[in-house]
């Protein structure tokens, strides 16, 4: 037994997640959120989503409006919509698919999510490579010069593959995930307690605490991604709007004072339309698109 599983088998960390039966589609709803929302908050909402949406049928059976709404709070309303829609895609399928190409030819399902789904649902042997994963394998493989470098995700899944214990798939991804977030850290990695450290090149590497720098813009105190979302919610909670009354909504609740709001909105519902997540009616009113 690889000393990684032996030492998950005592500090596996218990989330409601790994609790449930793990259908395909709960591995996919709990991944879709887990991408873009903290772990604690997802543990409370996965289950009050699973109720309402208990399975695909459940799912593609709702308007886009009701999934917008289960998933306020949740993040990227833009993934809300992604799994709405593979949720459509799935209920035409005589069965939920088994492969990495036809997981990631869902709708917002990337090599991720699609690998998750098979090692978590079907405990296929695949690589399975988050943020936690990519930087626990690449100290494990290779001497990291510091604790921010990590090895191409390319090489990353040749070596996975290779290390993987056959038929453990499930249980050695969440070991690693589990390994990268409490001991093998990004800034402070607790190398005394990792039960790797032995083999591991990295053990003694270099540790500097450096900030990653931002990348995101800030358009009236907030990121683009977090307008964008406080625009759909807005179209979302109407049959049909004005576009004027969404600045208009906007800039009551959050006292924007700015000049250019109106146009900056305008320029992410033109954004929104052409992203077919909402539509402009005959009448130039605002709708969420309806597919
Ligand atoms: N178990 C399965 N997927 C997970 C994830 N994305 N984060 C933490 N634990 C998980």
């Amino acid at each position: 037994m690889p000393r990684l599983l032996i030492w998950h088998a005592e500090n596996k960390r218990s989330f409601i997640w790994r609790g449930l039966r793990r259908s395909p589609y709960v591995v996919l709803v709990s991944e879709f959120m887990l991408q873009q929302t903290g772990t604690k908050h997802v543990e409370r909402r996965l289950p009050i989503f699973l109720k309402q949406f208990p399975n695909v049928k459940a799912l593609a059976a709702a308007s886009p409006a009701q999934v917008l709404r289960a998933w306020q709070g949740l993040g990227y309303n833009r993934r809300a919509l992604y799994l709405h829609r593979a949720a459509k895609d799935l209920a035409g399928m005589r069965s939920f698919p088994k492969t990495l190409d036809a997981l990631q030819a869902l709708p917002g399902v990337g090599q991720y999510t699609a690998s998750a789904v098979l090692a978590f649902a079907y405990n296929k042997d695949t690589p399975v490579i988050d943020v936690n994963v990519e930087r626990v394998l690449s100290r494990l493989w290779i001497k990291m010069p510091d604790n921010r470098a990590t090895l191409p995700k390319r090489e990353l899944y040749d070596f996975d593959a290779a290390i993987l214990p056959k038929g453990h798939s499930s249980e050695w991804h969440e070991a690693l995930m589990d390994l990268g977030s409490t001991i093998c850290t990004r800034n402070a990695p607790k190398c005394d307690e990792c039960p790797l450290r032995r083999s591991c090149p990295s053990a003694s590497m270099e540790t500097s605490r450096v900030k990653q720098p931002r990348t995101e813009g800030l358009y009236f105190g907030q990121p683009r991604r977090i307008w964008r979302g406080r625009i759909l919610r807005i179209v979302s909670n109407s049959e049909s709007i004005p576009s004027r009354s969404v600045s208009d909504q906007l800039r009551k609740s959050f006292k924007i004072r700015g000049r250019g709001f109106a146009s900056f909105v305008n320029d992410l519902v033109e954004l929104l339309i052409s992203e077919r997540f909402i539509a402009r009616n005959a009448d130039g009113n605002l709708s969420l698109a309806n597919e």
